[in-house]
């Protein structure tokens, strides 16, 4: 496994694992076992996900049986916008804490820069420094608030996990990041299967050259530029695959080509519509 090392000096494997739309337990549970059991150590929920107990439930049994050591594993998890807040991020962290049965997470991000983050980020460094939360970190921060952020809070982000991927390049937003020493995460690094990227015919021409997939290409795009990335399957074998990405590089004119499929704009979210934000600060995920 490559790792990038966070401003913490811990280290975050560079190939993750995400559950995100995988809503049932048993299935939940059953998927990350067999993930652990290829080979994945870092996972990424969400307490809106609502699957946080699932992930905690296999990453107990993977431990009970001796597949992995808890030291081992990385384990992330986010505050939903309903908890953004410095009394509803208390809540919230203890909240994951409970449904994943763990002690610390490795690492905790703000889902959205939405509701009272400021507060939220209080609550968070507090919870850092207690050592209940091994990093802590911010997800879907575009450039100017990731900017703001960091010229406000005591404790820098470690990572932003932000949408990243062959025709959602940001190099802008990778920049900034980069210039706050904050690792960038990768969601949907496969564009959730959009414009066609499994069949695409630039990826898959490249990959062919290296016995590779179009999906591989993609991956190894974004982690070639130093980007952490977080693929979600539930079929084992695209599992294998998507952790297979390591052991080949791409020229830099095939970077240069691939980065070149950018779009500009993201087609999954658009986070400057008022409505997805109204959307967000509506959406209960608890009483
Ligand atoms: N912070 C945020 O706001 C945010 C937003 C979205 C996602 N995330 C995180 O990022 C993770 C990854 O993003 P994502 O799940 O949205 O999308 P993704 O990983 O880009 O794509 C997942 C889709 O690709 C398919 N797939 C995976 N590997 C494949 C392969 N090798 N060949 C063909 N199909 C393949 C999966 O199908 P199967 O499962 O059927 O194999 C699934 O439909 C999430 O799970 C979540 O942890 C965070």
């Amino acid at each position: 496994m490559d790792y990038l090392t966070l401003n913490t000096g811990a280290k975050i494997p560079a190939v993750g694992f995400g559950v995100f739309q995988i809503p049932d337990p048993t299935e939940c549970k059953r998927v990350v076992l067999d993930a652990i059991k290829v080979g994945y150590r870092s996972f990424d929920t969400a307490a809106s996900y609502r699957n946080e107990t699932a992930l905690g439930a296999a990453v107990r049994e993977a431990i009970d049986t001796g597949l992995v050591k808890r030291e081992e594993l990385f384990i992330a998890s986010k505050l939903w916008v309903q908890d953004s807040s410095y009394e509803g991020a208390k809540f919230a962290i203890q909240s994951s804490l409970d449904k994943l049965g763990l002690d610390y997470l490795d690492l905790y991000l703000e889902h959205q820069a939405m509701g009272d983050y400021f507060g939220a980020w209080r609550a968070m460094e507090e919870a850092y420094e207690d050592g209940k939360l091994r990093a802590i970190g911010v997800a879907n921060f575009f450039p100017h608030v990731l900017t703001n952020f960091c010229e406000t809070v005591k404790v820098i982000p470690a990572v932003n996990q932000v949408e990243l991927h062959p025709f959602f390049t940001q190099e802008n937003a990778l920049a900034v990041m980069k210039d706050y020493g904050v690792v960038p995460e990768a969601w949907a690094p496969l564009a959730e299967g959009k414009h066609g990227i499994f069949s695409h015919p630039l990826l898959t021409e490249i990959g062919a050259k290296y016995g590779k997939t179009a999906a591989q290409v993609a991956l190894r795009w974004n982690v070639q530029r130093g980007v952490a990335i977080i693929p979600k399957s539930t079929h084992v074998e695209r599992m294998k695959q998507n952790l297979a990405v390591l052991d080949f590089s791409l020229t830099d004119d095939e970077m240069a080509q691939i980065g070149a499929l950018d779009l500009g704009h993201s087609e999954i979210i658009n986070h400057f519509d008022p409505n997805i934000v109204k959307f967000c600060l509506g959406r209960k995920i608890h009483d």
